[in-house]
């Protein structure tokens, strides 16, 4: 029996193996605790030979299986120590981080140009009332400009008597929001999302313009001209860059101009501010009296210009990126490519 039992604990591949050999071995119904209940029907004498040699037995047995079930977990930890192994000299997976967006990049130069020259950063809400869109920018009801901006109306449910939204077509109720609260003078740029019912590769449904508005008593189109003029050499790093003010009209300005930016266009490459090409950059003009009253600013006391710029469009433009509608993709592969360093 002894032999036998040293003999397969020896042999017990695993952990599993080894309990079933204790249970037949030494468990309740074991073969060596079965023969120690037959100790009972022994005579004293045979008893007292058999008795210590079946404990010794049992003794032995247990040790045995305790000794190789402690054999079988170190085998394993070792098989696992081999397995997991892992080499800390190998240098490290590249992290990949994300990039930031040509439109966030963007609007950062811009705002730090701008703050450069005085002016802050003012914000309104993307979803605005019309009369902040329209009636305050001198766009009454039944102005053809309404229809031109193609607005996205918010729907209003019947019996519903809240003044009517839009998803704002441009940053200009921003102006009426600022001076209503903060008076004039005032000098601010407002960048921000707005949207209009459009889409082909140069117009997305929702696109960033940057407003601009300085109040004060005396400013001038000239201010105007200066401070694009300023802006256009910093932003895209040529010195003395050319502006092209063409008469145009906005409801919201009188006088009002379109800007052009000088560019050249030669073998299918476009450079900025060099040669004697055209682009339209944004629209502006001296604030229209009616806006300003609209704002509470006195017009017989306080005058100043606004435009108002794509953000999308000069980033096109600085960075040489074709499609606008790329911009709004959340494309990757897009995003690695044109993204900025963070
Ligand atoms: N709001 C005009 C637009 O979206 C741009 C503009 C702003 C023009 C301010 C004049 C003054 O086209």
């Amino acid at each position: 029996l002894r032999d036998k039992y040293i003999d397969l604990i020896a042999n017990a591949g695993d952990e599993a193996s080894l309990e079933d050999l204790r249970v037949q071995a030494v468990g309740k119904k074991g073969e060596i605790s079965l023969k120690m209940r037959e100790l009972g029907k022994m005579t004293p004498e045979e008893r007292q030979i058999m008795g210590p040699k079946l404990n010794a037995l049992k003794d032995e047995i247990n040790t045995a299986l305790s000794a190789k079930k402690e054999a079988l977990a170190d085998a394993a930890l070792n098989e696992r120590l081999k397995s997991e192994w892992l080499d800390v000299t190998l240098p490290a997976r590249d992290a990949r981080v994300g990039t930031i967006h040509p439109v966030s990049q963007v609007i950062e130069e811009v705002t730090t140009i701008f703050a450069d020259m005085g002016f802050s950063v003012a914000e309104g809400p993307q979803i605005d009332t019309d009369f902040y869109n329209f009636d305050a920018l001198n766009i009454p009801g039944h102005h053809p400009a309404r229809a031109e901006m193609d607005t996205f109306y918010m729907h209003r449910a019947e019996g519903d008597n809240r003044p009517p939204h839009v998803l704002r077509t441009h940053t200009s109720p921003v102006q009426i929001r600022h001076m209503e609260k903060h008076g004039a003078p005032c000098r601010i740029i407002a960048p921000g999302r707005v949207y209009r019912a459009d889409y082909d590769q140069t117009h997305t449904p929702m696109f960033h313009q940057v407003e601009g508005l300085a109040i004060d008593k005396d400013i001038s189109m000239a201010n105007l001209k200066w401070v694009l003029e300023e802006f256009f050499a910093a932003f895209f790093e040529v010195k003395g860059i050319k502006t092209r003010f063409r008469a145009s009209h906005f409801p919201f300005t009188e006088p009002s101009a379109e800007v052009d930016i000088q560019c050249s266009w030669e073998d299918g490459q476009l450079k900025i501010g060099e040669g004697d090409g055209w682009l339209e950059v944004l629209g502006s003009g001296m604030v229209h009296p009616k806006v300003l009253q609209a704002a509470g600013v006195n017009p017989d006391e306080w005058q100043g210009f606004a435009f108002g710029m794509g953000i999308d469009r000069i980033a096109m433009l600085k960075y040489g990126i074709p499609d606008l509608r790329a911009f709004f993709d959340s494309d990757l592969r897009w995003l690695r490519h044109y993204g900025f360093a963070s």
